[in-house]
């Protein structure tokens, strides 16, 4: 039907016959000529329909937009002083000798492209939402990484092998849809949250490296970030330690930010854990953001402002400041306002602040609230540990390091965000040495915080099966982060079965629940399973952040909506 597309077209075609086909963006009519705009996934080609070319001149009249039209004619030079620069096929248009309407549409909800249109009304149009440049461009950008991806691993020796969607129950930290099973009535298949355990089990039959473009099925609370069915990157491989996964995985992302055209920094930094938790206060931090939590705790410990004398008294405490350059002068009150109105959300009883016209003046050099509990020799002292210079802004938080840390974490973005000192680019990095299990604050129950298969570091694996404090032990996982989120994680796996026994018992699964829920697993780790271990990426994520999208349903074609439900 075509001859070409309708955004290839250019002045080296001029005077050949084309066919073209696609959608009427707009039409526009000059008084007896009519100029359609003809638009497919290559881009825009405006077609020129005259009656003394076009015999059915009429069918041009009626088109309207959105109608799937087909174009005969001649590729012609676009008059002087109606060409577009800005387009790609602006030099050129096709004078319409045979029009042919291959469907009519429906007035659309909108157009597509049209900013103005809400989430949900473009996931209830989907079908006039896809066809947007910008969805074109998103999807397509989509398939290249994914094709990278697959020649990179392919060359590192992985294979590609699926894995069943109906199974039983894997935990990665959420729950599971359920699908009910027809042959054997009250019973259930779930759907993998990921392939972990059947890639673990790939790795114990022999086959070396493996890997898998996986959906994955989550139960959890959405964010822009979280959709209930996603993808991953799923990767495992036998006789491997840690870095050799890191090798592989930054193989990976570079490949995919390659296919993109963007650039990575030549080395990934490592960061560990409690690094990432002192400096940033999470261990997803944005390091496109200059700014670095000071803990301030023992200069304050006992001083006269009753938050953070009680605050120094707990004992997770953390006393900490944020110091905004120049943030003095260009943080409004009601910016400032909005940021403590963060903190509180996030359950912090406030956001004690310094706004400083001059160092070295006690309260005379500040403005502030607290300046007067302070006093001026500690004010001096805290500008001074903060490195403060006149028209900073400091920003304090107090009380249980794990709230303070979520708030400070939180604040610490949205203040760069505000200041305008968020960096171009992407920025990497590794973390690494986690903890093996984090305590539940309510409870005192231990999870895992990567998953129950992750190895401790060797010289702690005869602690873990000592079980003595279990909440010490470090773990072999690691995440990438990128831009403040987290697109990858993974773990050198436990291959010893009395080594993954103690793993379960110290999260409350002991071996009569170990064998029922996990035998299979289990009993593959005492066959002869080799050292392993591997790395997930979020697909999703991944494709978002090169795409420049807030939200990876602007990189899904069908995604659900924030509360889960599906438009169509
Ligand atoms: P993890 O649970 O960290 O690890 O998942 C790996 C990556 O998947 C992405 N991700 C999601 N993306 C979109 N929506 C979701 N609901 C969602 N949940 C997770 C994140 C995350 O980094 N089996 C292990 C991996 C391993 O150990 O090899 C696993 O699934 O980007
Ligand atoms: P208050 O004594 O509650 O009036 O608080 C004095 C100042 O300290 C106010 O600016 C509060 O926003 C701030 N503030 C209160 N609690 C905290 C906290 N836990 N961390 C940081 N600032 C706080």
């Amino acid at each position: 039907m075509r001859t070409h597309h309708c955004g290839q077209l250019r002045p080296a075609d001029i005077d050949s016959k084309v066919s073209v086909c696609g959608w009427v963006g707009s039409r526009r009519d000059h008084g007896g000529v009519i100029f359609i705009d003809l638009r497919d996934h290559t881009g825009l080609l405006q077609v020129v329909c005259e009656p003394e070319h076009l015999p059915d001149f009429a069918a041009a009249d009626r088109l309207r937009g959105e109608h799937v039209v087909r174009f005969c004619g001649l590729l012609r030079r676009r008059p002087e002083g109606m060409q577009n620069p800005r387009q790609p096929t602006g030099e050129v248009e096709v004078l319409a000798e045979r029009i042919e309407l291959l469907n009519a549409a429906q007035t659309p909800a909108f157009f597509p492209g049209d900013s103005e249109v809400s989430e949900d009304t473009r996931l209830r149009n989907r079908i006039i939402d896809l066809r947007s440049p910008a969805m074109q461009q998103r999807l397509r950008l989509r398939h290249d990484m994914a094709r990278a991806v697959r020649e990179a691993l392919a060359n590192q020796g992985c294979i590609e092998i699926e894995t069943p969607m109906l199974t039983r129950p894997t935990p990665e930290g959420a729950r599971d849809f359920l699908v009910p099973a027809r042959f054997a009535p009250g019973s259930c298949y779930a759907l993998p949250q990921s392939p972990q355990l059947f890639k673990q089990m790939l790795i114990a039959g022999g086959c070396d490296r493996y890997y898998q473009i996986a959906r994955c099925f989550r139960d959890e609370d959405l964010r822009a970030d979280r959709q209930p069915e996603f993808t991953q990157i799923d990767i495992e491989m036998a006789f491997v330690d840690e870095d050799e996964v890191m090798a592989v995985g930054e193989t990976v992302f570079r490949s995919a930010w390659q296919a993109a055209g963007l650039t990575v920094p030549d080395s990934i930094p490592h960061l560990s854990y409690a690094q990432a938790m002192r400096d940033y206060g999470c261990d997803t931090p944005d390091l496109r953001n200059p700014l670095i939590l000071i803990d301030i705790r023992e200069l304050v410990a006992g001083c006269g402002f009753k938050v953070f004398a009680e605050a120094a008294k707990l004992p997770d405490a953390r006393i900490v400041a944020l110091n905004i350059p120049a943030g003095g002068s260009k943080t409004s009150r009601r910016q400032i306002d909005e940021l403590t109105e963060l903190a509180r959300s996030l359950g912090a009883a406030g956001l004690a602040y310094i706004k400083v016209e001059n160092t070295g003046q006690g309260t005379q050099g500040v403005t502030s609230p607290i300046a007067k509990f302070l006093g001026d020799d500690l004010i001096n002292s805290i500008l001074d540990k903060c490195g403060c210079a006149a028209g900073d802004l400091l920003l304090f938080g107090a009380g249980r390091a794990r709230i303070v840390n979520a708030v400070m974490a939180a604040v610490r973005n949205q203040a760069a965000k505000v200041g305008g000192l968020v960096s171009d680019g992407f920025c990497p990095a590794w973390i690494v040495d986690f903890p093996l299990f984090a305590a539940d604050p309510d409870t005192g129950r231990l999870d895992c915080v990567h998953h129950p298969f992750t190895a401790p570091v060797a010289d702690e694996e005869k602690q873990l099966l000592d079980g003595e404090k279990p909440e010490t032990l470090r773990s072999r996982a690691y995440d990438l982060v990128v831009n403040g989120q987290e697109i990858g994680g993974g773990s050198i796996r436990i291959h010893n079965k009395d080594i993954q026994l103690a793993a379960l018992s110290a999260i409350g699964i002991d071996e009569k629940a170990a064998s029922e829920k996990f035998g299979f697993l289990l009993a593959c780790l005492s066959q002869g399973a080799p050292p392993h271990g591997g790395i997930a990426f979020g697909f999703d994520r991944m494709a978002a952040l090169a795409a420049g999208s807030d939200s990876i349903r602007d990189v899904i074609a069908f995604p659900k909506t924030q509360s889960g439900a599906c438009m169509l």
